[in-house]
């Protein structure tokens, strides 16, 4: 599958790309082509000094990326992914959208703060073409594990899309990173579950001294 990460250059992007690239091509996506091939070019570079396997991944622009995939990853932090979608509009076409954008703020805690559509995962559907197909997932894991190859991330994800064969295969992608387990979280109308989960384990993590809290359901 052809996979464009946008954002790809960022903290989550690189364990997407890092993770995918054994069995899928990858395009890191930035705003800036040269920073997308640099990062593409570091992400071979680390799974190759692993003695890993690496199909393919390149870089080059966000609408460069979206135009030639099967997969659009919104890796891109929620007060610049509307904006950056709104001009990329021409771009998309049938392509699955999957956004593990959440809309969060710090006051004295981190706060959920969703935007009138309810949830990211809502707002986003909205702004793209009909065509398109928009799944929630990856909310609750933590860009630093996701990234760590040497790490098992014993965690559940739950996956939520108004298209089955959508849904079904982020979920597929998702068993693909071992020992990750999707979830069938139902439609997309139940975004703002997951996605509010995020700013509440960070708080989590903070009050009893853990980092990186995932999800498991038991
Ligand atoms: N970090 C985590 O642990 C984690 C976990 C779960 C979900 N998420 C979600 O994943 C998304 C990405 O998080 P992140 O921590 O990876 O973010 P990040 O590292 O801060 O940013 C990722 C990339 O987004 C692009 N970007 C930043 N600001 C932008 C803007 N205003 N307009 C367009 N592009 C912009 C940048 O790429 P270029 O400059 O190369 O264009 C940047 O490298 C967020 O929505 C977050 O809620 C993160």
């Amino acid at each position: 599958m052809k996979i464009a990460i946008l954002g790809g250059t960022g903290s989550i992007g690189e364990g997407f790309a890092l993770r995918w690239a054994g069995e899928h091509e990858i395009t890191v996506c930035s705003r800036e082509a040269d920073k997308a091939v640099k990062a593409a070019d570091e992400y071979k570079d680390m799974l190759l000094d692993k003695g890993l396997s690496c199909s393919a991944i390149g870089g080059c622009t966000n609408d460069m990326g979206i135009r030639d995939s099967d997969v659009v990853v919104l890796s891109v932090p929620y007060n610049g992914v509307i904006s950056l979608l709104k001009s990329l509009i021409p771009h998309f076409n049938d392509q699955i959208v999957i956004s593990l954008v959440v809309p969060m703020k710090k006051n004295e805690w981190f706060e959920y703060t969703p935007p009138k559509q309810g949830s990211a995962a809502l707002e986003i559907k909205d702004i793209l073409p009909k065509t398109v197909k928009v799944v929630s997932a990856y909310h609750n894991i933590s860009a630093k594990k996701l990234a760590n190859l040497e790490l098992r991330l014993d965690y559940d994800v739950v996956v939520c899309g108004d298209d089955e064969k959508a849904k079904r295969t982020v979920m597929k992608l998702t068993e693909e990173i071992k020992t990750l387990h999707p979830l069938d979280g139902g439609g997309l109308s139940s975004s703002y579950m997951i996605e509010s989960l995020t700013p509440f384990l960070i708080n989590l993590a903070i009050r009893n001294g853990f980092s990186d809290l995932g999800v498991k359901f038991v």
